[in-house]
């Protein structure tokens, strides 16, 4: 290859450097032919001015050049800028830069008009050339930007893709990544910000790229390189003690993040002991309210037998008697056996949602609880409305509501209330279904209404509950039947609601 010729590297596109010998650092301005119009880029520094100029003039002339592309500041790329303008001679000549790179570039004495690609649209049309600029802030000026000339599939990628050569390849080789490496690594602020970069270029359908410096990048060779130059670490790392301050924060961030994991892993654990210890605090419930249903029937059946014996040993049972006593004894077992039946139903885990009417749920929690309230000397009342369905775990919902009726009891009896009462009122919208239970125990107080539901809040005495019985009620209701519970105060007592979507029986 003579290097002492302009060399065209694509259609019209012209390499028009010089070769500097041991010079590790090669910078290379492009011309691109375009009648009058035509385009000088990078023209590089006084070093290399004269062969430059020759070059021109060997394809083209000067003062042919219409446009002069500043890809950034640095004096490599644009310190002969202003004796170029001088030897082109045009009026009408543009400096093609950032607005960014402006009060930098002027420094410089350049005279023409400057074309601010980021008051144009980041393009240029001139005959039939049509040129695309791309930012990429900090690699590595704040307004520097590369050139893409579609037609040809061209990037003009100023100092991106640079190389440091020891000795210099025209064209990229295989091993082009470990000469670009170092440059790279010192002159791009941060793998981030050059990623930034990076991405917008890779988007770009290339054929080649003409960097400022090092060898030009054929087809083939731009994607593996652009891989390798994502994964480099450059920037402020050149720095050992930021390097080891970052590495150490790291790592410091690594070990709070571990730390986080497994407290979340504890957290998560401790939700799930509370559930089963919800769980056995229902089951100790139920089993309290089955023993509370069967002492009068155990202590009857306990009478009659005693009769039995009794009528038996002195022989004056008679067979009717006999059978009428045996008959209530059958009764009472049968309600005992029944209630068992009910709390079983209830407690029992469900797998499958279904679609269950809350009327009928409502129902059959009052079969168990009204025994318990009227020995409590409350009265309940219950208004419903036509057949509401819902979809979930009917058993479940039964136990939220014996459980907000268990908790309205024991406050009622708990605070002494006069007239204890409790009403329950069911009501639909077009997508929902309302249960609003109501109690006139006098509210929850005001700095407890956030917390009833937290698991081990409780209001009561020691001796009365564990609090578990609302926050399992709400993870129930919320969590696995995706409804709504909430507590309220009305004017005389609390309202607990449960609002669930509706849905067709
Ligand atoms: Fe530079
Ligand atoms: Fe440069």
């Amino acid at each position: 290859m003579d290097f002492t010729q302009a060399i065209e590297i694509a259609k019209n596109i012209y390499w028009v450097g010089m070769y500097l010998e041991n010079d590790p650092f090669q910078c290379h301005p492009y011309f691109i032919k375009n009648g009058n119009e035509s385009i000088l880029v990078d023209p590089g520094s006084m070093l290399e001015f004269d062969a430059v100029v020759k070059k021109i003039n060997s394809i083209s002339s000067m003062n042919n050049i219409k446009y002069i592309i500043l890809h950034h500041q640095d004096p490599d790329l644009a310190a002969s800028a202003p004796e170029m303008e001088k030897l082109i001679n045009r009026k009408d000549l543009q400096i093609i830069t950032h607005s960014r790179m402006v009060p930098l570039i002027k420094h410089y004495l350049i005279r023409s008009e400057y074309y601010e690609i980021d008051k144009h649209q980041y393009k240029l049309q001139c005959r039939n050339l049509d040129l695309q600029f791309l930012t990429t802030p900090y690699c590595h000026s704040p307004g520097a930007f590369v050139t893409y000339e579609p037609k040809t599939k061209t990037l003009l990628s100023g100092d991106i893709f640079g190389g440091i050569e020891e000795s210099w390849e025209f064209f990229a080789g295989e091993d082009y990544f470990e000469k670009a490496k170092q440059f790279h690594a010192e002159y791009m602020p941060s793998r981030d910000i050059f990623n930034y970069a990076l991405n917008k270029i890779e988007a770009l359908d290339m054929n080649l790229i003409a960097p400022q410096h090092g060898s030009i990048i054929k087809k083939d060779k731009i994607a593996p390189l652009i891989t390798q130059m994502k994964a480099l670490e450059c920037g402020l790392y050149i720095e050992k003690g930021y390097r080891d301050e970052l590495l150490y924060t790291i790592e410091a961030l690594k070990q709070k993040d571990l730390a986080l994991v497994s407290s979340l892993k504890q957290l998560k654990e401790k939700e799930e002991f509370l559930f089963q210890k919800a769980k056995m605090a229902d089951m100790g419930e139920m089993i309290g309210n089955i023993a509370h249903q069967w002492r009068q029937p155990l202590a009857i059946n306990n009478t009659i037998i005693s009769i039995l014996k009794e009528k038996s040993q002195r022989e004056i049972l008679e067979d009717s008697e006999l059978m009428s006593k045996l008959g209530e004894m059958e009764n009472n077992i049968q309600y005992m056996s029944k209630t068992i039946d009910d709390f079983m139903r209830f407690y029992h885990p469900e797998k499958k949602k279904t679609n269950f009417s809350v009327s009928d749920v409502v129902e059959h929690a009052l079969t168990i609880m009204r025994p318990i309230l009227n020995k409590a000397g409350i009265e309940i009342h219950f208004q419903t409305c036509d057949p509401s369905y819902v979809s979930g775990y009917m058993n479940e919902y039964t136990q939220v509501v014996v459980s907000i009726l268990t908790n309205a009891k024991d406050i009622l009896i708990h605070r002494k209330i006069k007239d204890p009462s409790i009403n329950m009122l069911l009501s639909q919208t077009q997508d929902s279904v309302i249960l609003a239970i109501n109690d006139n125990g006098g509210g929850i107080k005001k700095e407890n209404i956030h917390r009833i539901f937290d698991p081990y809040f409780t209001t009561k005495h020691k001796s009365m509950g564990t609090g578990l019985g609302l926050y399992i009620s709400k993870m129930i209701i919320e969590k696995n039947m995706g409804g709504i519970l909430k507590a309220e105060n009305t004017q005389k007592g609390a309202v607990f609601s449960i609002t669930m979507e509706k849905v067709n029986g």
